[in-house]
Order: C-alpha cells, then structure tokens, then sequence
C-alpha cells in the first residue's frame, strides 16, 4: 500500500458485475487466471435483472422447427443488415449450450409439461424461443451466476467506481478505482481488463435503466483509443411505464404481449392492425414502439400519455403464474390490478445496440489488453435488437470474454504506470470537494432532457445539431463542475466523476444520429425517412486528441452459406 492508494495485483481485471462480468470472471477463473471484478453498486443488483421475458436459444423445446439458422436470420434481419455476421452465429449457434449451461449451475427455469425449459413467443422471433423464469429471468441468471462466482477464487469488491484506465506503450495496463463507501483509492494492475458496465441509458430522462447505467465503460475505453461503432443506435422498447411519475419508464415487459397481451388506443381501437397486421404486438420493437408513439402523437393516447396494454382476458390464473412481478409492479406503483384492469405504457430508451468495436472470437478491442462484452460491446444487435437477445450475448459473449482476456493474459506480463499519473488522476478526483463550482445534478439534468427532447424516437437534423451545440457548451462546462462534502459516500462527487462519461455517449449518439442520413431500424429521421442501402456500412467513432471523428466502414461480407439464410436481402 502506498500512503494514497492500495495496489493490487491481478491477471484479468473486470469491470462490471452484471450477466456479462460475472459470465466472463467465471470463464476466466475456469481458464487458469486469477480475476478480480468490481462493480459500482452491490454485487447482485445488477440491470441485468431488468431483463425480464427470458433469454433467446433455439432449444425447438416448444416449436420443434426451430434451429440456430433461423434464429441467425431473425437476429441479422432485424439487426436490419449492419449487424458483424460473425457475431450473430456464434450467439445464435451458442446460446442453446449456455441455457443448458445455466441450468447446471442451478438456474430454474419454468417448464414444459414434460419438463423441459419451458420457451415463449418474443417479438420478430419466427418460434417461440424465449427460455424464462416467469418475468423474472435476469433476475434469475443473476441469482445463479452469482453463486457460481462465489464458489471460485474471483475477488469481488463492490461500490468502486472507476476513475480512469491507465496504460503503457498503448496497453491498458491497470484502472484506478474509488471506493465509494469509504473514500479509499484502489490501483488494480492487471494484464488484461474487461470492460462490462452495461449501457447508458441514464444519460435519456425516460428510460428502463437502472441508475448505474451511465456509460462509464464506454467513456473510459475511449478515452483510451477504443473505436465505439453503431452508437446512433439506440432502442426504445415499446412498453415503460408512464404513471406515476416517479416509476415513468420502468420496463413493462414484452412478456406480456409474448402471453398474449394486446395493444389498445383510447379510442378501443387495436391499432397494430394499421401497423403490422401480420406480426401485430409481436414485431420488432422498433415497429411497435413507433407505432405507440405515432397513437399518442395522434392524440389518441391515455389519460396519462400511453397507449393501453391489456392482458386481462386471459384471466387471473395465468397472469399472476406468468407474470408475477408485472402483477405486482402495477399493483404496488400504479394501484392497477393487471388482472382486471388495463395498463398503461408508452415508449421507454432500453438499450444501446452500439458501443466499443471488439473482435467476435475474443472480445479484445483495438487498444492491447482491453476487452469488452454485453450492451457496453458493439456488433451483434446492428441497428435493432431483438427481445432475449441480450441475456443471450451475456453468457455467450461473456464466456468467451473471460476466455479472451485470460489468454491474453498468459502471454503478457504486468506493465508499468508512472505513480505521478497516479497522483495527478486522485487529485482530479478531489479537485471536485468543496469547490464552489457548477451542480453535476443541474447539468445532468439538463443532458437528460436535451436527450429525450432532441435524440428521441423520431429524430431530425435541427433538433440534433441544437443537441450538439448544448453538448458541447455542457462539456465546457463538466470542467466546472463542484460539490460539498467529503469523499466518503458523495453522491454529487459520484455524479462529477460519472458526468464526463456520460458526455462521451451522449456526443457519439448525437453525431452519428446526425451522419445516418436514412431511416434504419432503431435510428428514425423524420427528414430521412428511407432506408438507404449506400448506409449499409457501420459507422466508426475514433478518438483524435480531443475530438471525436467519425469515419464509415463497410460491413463484414457474409459467406455463401449464412447469405442464403437471409434472402432476399433488402439493403
Ligand atoms: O421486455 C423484456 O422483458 C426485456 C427483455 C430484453 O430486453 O431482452
């Protein structure tokens, strides 16, 4: 220990202890390397439980055509062709091995009547596809994963938030954490890092994210000189919450409408029919939430600024076995009995599909000794992802994370960082106390509004660039930024250290919203309302000094044998 800071010593480090952090420790534990995972929050209460209808894999439990090609084309289909091929066969052909998987660490999962796991109906899924424990799967592959970790040597510390990554020769070689509770310094050097904090829905007002997603990852990788692809891509689901105030946006899940659940304006009126007569509620989510949307903006909305989602019908029974926690959430929030009476739900920001650029076989990114997997990793959802889908990527992009990492690790040793940086880096952090400076909370306040008034579901050129220009004047700002108190348990320094990060988001969404000249699945332009098929290609967001560039790259090629699986193509 030096007299600021505790050193510790670790072959892969991770950052993040939701699905895709504890899937990649448990694999890189299992691989021969020592692990170490931090999360901000406790371990256990990760956003991965807010992921609630179940996880995708083609079992054919409950629909015996069902097969990893046709859950390959479904997920590159609606991913609407930018999605990296590679990625999405390795998840279609590996899901099915780390359901099964899960059930041998112990995961219950609900059952058919001859006892196998029990699959559901998910939006744009061809079969019913969705392995689930009731509406509580994450919460479920959670419980599990988190019991497998603590059967194996990782060394977990909680409530330590990240600071900074640290490299040498353009190696990540280490991260700076603050312990939150009690305001201590950890410097964690490790010869490979994963990055696995989840997404940044938090930088929207409205949205199905859990407070601890921010964006950290993502902000700190690029600080780096990790390249971010995709990142314009951002998902609303269709069904959040919209009353009481305090709850707007909660996930409502598509379970319900998986059970059979329907869509109603207040005129009565089952309006998908307009929208989607053939696949009706079960679309892709960038159908329905648009469609919900374009009822409210017609005026045909709920007293609270909804559309009504109605389960009723298939009685109280059902819907208190299959949907207990919906149940429960409307009747203790909302003082709505689901089993008699309508919700009411409207369109919630859920995920982002882009994210840092990482290799499909390994997760490793462009910068050495850095890793990156689940929502904080791009390449496998393209411009839209479907339902189940990422409690797949988890488990299947999280074990081969940990594999990823801890080979790398093998080959490498420690590097070395110069202890001023060290110094310079806790001074940053301090700088913040007792400083007569601009509130994080009015400025992040104002980021969430100007997210959800001007990047939202349908966006357009004016509303963006004003986006831009009140990004940039906030980032001028973020330097000014002071609290009261002292280092131990400050929520306002939490939010001065977070507040940077989640600009780093919010600037990437906003240019590449503003570059995506077309319409493409989740990314909607209002002055754009075509797709364009010269836009198949991602688009790439690199750091040069201080500036973000955006550049376009052209999609992986699919062979032969994938491309026939998703014809005829519609570029
Ligand atoms: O609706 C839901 O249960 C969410 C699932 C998901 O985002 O995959």
């Amino acid at each position: 220990m030096s007299s600021q800071y505790i050193v510790h010593e670790t072959d892969v480090l991770i950052i993040g202890a939701g699905g895709a952090g504890m899937r990649a420790a448990i694999a890189a534990s299992d691989s021969g390397s020592s692990v170490t995972i931090l999360s901000k929050s406790l371990l256990g209460k990760a956003h991965t439980v807010m992921a609630e209808g179940g996880i995708a894999a083609s079992l054919a439990n409950v629909d015996s055509k069902d097969n990893w090609q046709v859950h390959f084309s479904d997920t590159f289909i609606e991913g609407v062709y930018i999605s990296n091929y590679r990625m999405v066969e390795i998840l279609a052909k590996e899901a099915p091995e780390r359901v099964r998987e899960l059930e041998e660490y112990g995961a219950l999962f609900d059952r058919t009547p001859d006892g196998r796991i029990m699959q559901r109906a998910f939006g744009a899924h061809t079969y019913r596809r969705l392995c689930h424990v009731g509406d509580r799967t994450g919460l479920e592959i959670i419980r599990t994963l988190e019991d497998q970790l603590l059967h194996r040597k990782v060394k977990v510390y909680d409530e330590v938030f990240v600071t900074k990554l640290f490299t040498n020769e353009g190696r990540v070689v280490g991260a700076l954490g603050l312990k939150l509770s009690d305001g201590v310094f950890h410097y964690f050097r490790a010869k490979a890092t994963i990055i696995a904090t989840g997404g940044c829905g938090r930088i929207f007002k409205v949205t199905s994210n859990s407070w601890e997603s921010t964006g950290d990852g993502l902000g700190l990788a690029f600080q780096v000189g990790a390249e971010l692809m995709d990142m314009e891509m951002i998902q609303f689901h269709p069904t959040g919450m919209v009353y009481p105030p305090g709850v707007k946006g909660l996930l409502v899940t598509e379970g319900v409408r998986g059970e059979g659940g329907i869509l109603l304006n207040a005129k009565g009126e089952r309006f998908m029919q307009r929208y989607s007569p053939k696949k009706m509620e079960l679309d892709a989510r960038d159908i329905v939430a648009r469609a919900n949307y374009a009822e409210i903006m017609a005026g045909r909305g709920t007293e609270h600024g909804g559309v009504y989602l109605d389960i009723t019908h298939k009685g109280a029974d059902f819907i208190k076995k299959k949907l207990p926690s919906m149940y429960k959430q409307y009747l203790d929030f909302a003082g709505v009995d689901i089993t008699r009476e309508k919700m009411e739900v409207a369109p919630t920001v859920h995920y982002q599909m882009g994210g840092i650029r990482v290799d499909p076989e390994t997760t490793s990114t462009n910068v050495p000794g850095l890793f990156a997997a689940g929502e904080v990793a791009s390449g496998l959802h393209g411009a839209n992802r479907l339902g189940g889908n990422s409690l797949a990527d988890i488990l299947v992009f999280g074990k081969r994370s940990g594999e990823g990492a801890s080979n790398f690790a093998k080959r490498s040793g420690f590097g070395s960082v110069d202890e001023s940086l060290l110094i310079a880096e806790m001074e940053r952090v301090k700088s913040y106390l007792n400083k007569d400076g601009l509130n994080p909370y009015d400025l992040a306040t104002k980021l969430e509004d100007t997210m959800s008034e001007k990047v939202g579901i349908i966006r357009n050129g004016n509303d963006l660039n004003d986006a831009l220009n009140i990004i940039l004047e906030l980032k001028m700002q973020s330097t000014k930024l002071g609290v009261d108190g002292s280092i131990r348990y400050n929520k306002g320094l939490l939010q001065c250290l977070e507040f940077p990060l989640m600009l780093i988001a919010a600037e990437a969404i906003i240019r590449g919203a503003i570059e995506r000249k077309e319409s493409r699945g989740a990314h909607a332009r209002a002055d754009f309302p075509k797709k364009d098929p010269q836009l198949r290609k991602n688009l790439i967001y690199v750091r040069a000094g201080d500036e973000m560039k955006l550049e376009w790259r052209a999609v992986p090629e699919l062979p032969d044998d994938l491309k026939k699986l998703v014809e005829p193509e519609e570029y």
